[in-house]
């Protein structure tokens, strides 16, 4: 469960009415990279592999990305080909406050395209964040103080409502949720729903729903079809045109410690990928311009 919620900084718990606003100057610096919190606490829904390949597209036509992984399982780091010999400052000293974020940032095989790499040591970070001041706010400090020019900064959250991904909740400008086309889908959908909302309340006001991703559609299955078609329903535009098909390139890649789009750019699912990268610019040119 989340843990109570604590005052970001510049503000105090006294707030009238509890409002909590960002700093102008913060704002500011939030709107010239923005920060994506790629989240679903149901495990193995395709987060990690919308994150290295949306990265990857995006880089690919000019921005400048770092993915933040931030799930000790490390699957980010390994499927963007950091070996492990990489990873000697990882994103547990950056949360820990031990290293500052710019230390532990790698470059991938990808022009444009930036790690912080994650380390089995982040699984012990939950426990020891538990005393630490600010302890919801680690991540979103560490990105503040590093002054890094991304255009974007992904952050692959690991399967869990626990401080990690809170951190990145807090860290981030909105949320991108991938979910899987299958059964019980949109009861996680739900739960995940009202924790972006108490999130909100508590800890990031200014928090938004990018959007939703179907990954894994099976065309020869109905039950795909049933659960795009429940998810539209239930959060409209919302989910995005797109949908990820099953492909088998797509889990081959990441034991080639390389993206779907570098590993068979021609294949249905890095060319999905690359269609999510141009309805998630699209969308991000309508957020910039409300
Ligand atoms: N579109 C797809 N087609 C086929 N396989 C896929 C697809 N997307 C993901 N996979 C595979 O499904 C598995 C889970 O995907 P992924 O690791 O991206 O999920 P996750 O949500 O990050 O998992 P976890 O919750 O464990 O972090 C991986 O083996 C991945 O290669
Ligand atoms: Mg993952």
């Amino acid at each position: 469960m989340l843990p109570e919620s604590e005052p970001p900084r510049g503000t105090s718990s006294s707030d009238p009415g509890g409002a909590i606003s960002p700093r102008p100057e913060e704002t500011k610096k939030r709107r010239s990279k923005r920060v994506i919190a790629i989240a679903n606490q149901k495990g193995g829904v395709g987060k990690t592999t919308t994150a290295i390949n949306l990265a990857t597209a995006l880089a690919a036509v000019g921005r400048r990305v770092l993915v933040i992984d931030l799930d000790p399982q490390g699957n980010a780091s390994t499927g963007l080909g950091c070996d492990r010999n990489g990873r000697e400052v990882s994103v547990y000293n950056v949360v820990l406050g031990a290293a500052p974020l710019r230390q532990a940032i790698v470059h991938t095989r990808i022009p444009g395209l930036d790690l912080l790499p994650s380390t089995v040591d982040l699984l012990g970070a939950e426990l020891e964040l538990i005393d630490m001041e600010r302890r919801s706010y680690r991540l979103r400090d560490a990105i503040a103080a590093s002054g890094a020019s991304y255009d974007y900064i992904l952050i692959d959250c690991p399967p869990a409502l626990g401080l990690l991904t809170l951190n990145a909740l807090t860290a981030a400008d909105a949320i991108l949720v991938p979910l899987q086309c299958e059964f019980f889908a949109l009861e996680g959908l739900s739960q995940l729903l009202r924790t972006v909302e108490r999130v909100r309340r508590s800890f990031n006001p200014t928090l938004e729903l990018q959007g939703v991703v179907l990954t894994m559609f099976d065309k020869r299955n109905n039950l795909s079809d049933q659960v795009a078609a429940d998810a539209r329903d239930f959060l409209g535009e919302k989910v995005f045109k797109t949908v990820i098909p099953r492909n088998v390139r797509i889990s081959e890649a990441p034991s080639h410690g390389k993206p779907a789009l570098l590993y068979d750019h021609r294949c249905a699912g890095s060319r999905a990928y690359m269609s999510l990268a141009r309805e998630f610019l699209i969308r991000e040119r309508a957020q910039l311009a409300a």
